[in-house]
């Protein structure tokens, strides 16, 4: 088991297969991109499938989720997630994409074993979603969320950072559109983790302003209350339900106590928070010939030494030297 010294177990596997993407989201990345890794540094298909049988069979890792940058710009994914959903005991396997390719690829990805996805969507306007991601392909992203749900991969989570300013006066069209559509949107604070440091506190759009903005126009009732469990969204029922809308106020409502995430990079390093300092280099161990129960050993040392949570309001909060892309959302 992948338990850390206050007691949370690791059962979520976050694998970044590459720091890639074909958008450039102001929250994330800057216009001219970044310097990529190096293809050497990247991890292959059979050193990814290998650590993550190694989580599945021996550490109790029950859910993968593949992310980026963007994964479906790796060309191994279907064949990851095909020797991912072969393992047993079988975890639930899914990823998380800006759906752009994915009008080709869903149908793949679902016969394959995929169980579910999660889509990037900030804004439904087409010059809107040019100045924030810098690339014409609204077009692309809402096919591949069409594209999704005709493939079963259900429920298609959507997620929207709300920008002030910029996208923040969407929420409610957004939401109407993903109730339309049969898609569960989620709202999600922005976090400093853009490679330009450009994060303001002030900048970010809250969770309490979004249910705020919400209110007028839809009935919200908390779904299972007080029962978030390690899930980074707040539920709420819309209008009395089934539909459903999710806060993830990631800064200012931390889920910090009950995290069951570990992330690998995609040049295999392990983190055990989205804002570690510190990585566990299993790369450096995987090609210098290190043993299943070495790389498993590695892995729990890892995690043991994670803290308390990510600390975004101390004053000595220091913002991780790898951007969102490099670390897998
Ligand atoms: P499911 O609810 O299982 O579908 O996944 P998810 O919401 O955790 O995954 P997704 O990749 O869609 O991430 C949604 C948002 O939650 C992104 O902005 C992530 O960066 C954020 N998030 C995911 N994991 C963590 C985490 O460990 N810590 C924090 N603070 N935020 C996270
Ligand atoms: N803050 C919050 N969410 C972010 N994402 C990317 N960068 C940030 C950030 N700085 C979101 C993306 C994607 C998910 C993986 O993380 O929109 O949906
Ligand atoms: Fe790409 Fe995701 Fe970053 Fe946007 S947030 S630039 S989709 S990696």
């Amino acid at each position: 088991m992948l338990v850390d010294s206050f007691g949370r177990v690791a059962t979520d596997l976050r694998v970044s297969l590459t720091d890639k993407c074909n958008l450039r989201c102001t929250y994330c990345m800057p216009p001219e991109g970044l310097d990529w890794l190096p293809k050497p540094d990247l991890l292959t298909a059979d050193e990814i499938c290998r650590v993550v049988t190694i989580g599945v069979e021996r550490l109790g890792i029950t859910e993968v989720r593949y992310t980026g940058g963007e994964p479906l710009l790796r060309r191994e994914l279907v064949e990851i997630v095909t020797r991912t959903t072969a393992l047993r005991p079988r975890p639930q396997v899914s990823i998380t994409s800006n759906g752009i390719g994915l009008a080709r690829l869903a149908a793949p990805l679902a016969a394959a074993g995929l169980d579910r996805v999660n889509i990037s969507l900030d804004t439904l306007d087409r010059d809107a979603f040019i100045r924030l991601s810098h690339r014409d392909r609204l077009a692309d992203v809402l096919a591949g969320l069409a594209a999704a749900d005709a493939a079963g991969l259900r429920p298609v989570k959507v997620n929207t950072v709300l920008m002030r300013d910029i996208n923040q006066h969407e929420a409610v069209p957004l939401l109407r559109f993903c109730l339309e559509q049969g898609y569960e949107l989620r709202f999600i604070e922005q976090m400093p983790l853009d490679a330009q440091h450009g994060w303001r506190r002030e900048n970010m759009v809250t969770a309490d302003e979004i249910l705020d903005m919400l209110a007028p126009e839809f009935t919200l009732t908390p779904d299972d209350p007080g029962e978030r469990g390690s899930a980074p969204a707040e539920i709420f029922l819309v209008d009395g339900g089934p539909a459903r809308v999710g806060v993830i106020g990631s800064v200012t409502r931390p889920f910090c106590g009950a995290c069951d995430r570990v992330r690998l990079t995609a040049d295999g390093q392990i983190r055990n928070c989205l804002f570690a300092t510190e990585e566990s280099d299993l790369r450096r161990s995987l090609r210098a010939g290190a043993s299943d129960d070495e790389l498993a050993a590695q892995w729990v040392a890892a995690v043991r030494g994670k803290r308390a949570g990510h600390g975004i309001d101390d004053p000595s909060f220091l913002q991780p030297a790898r951007p969102m892309s490099a670390i897998g959302g």
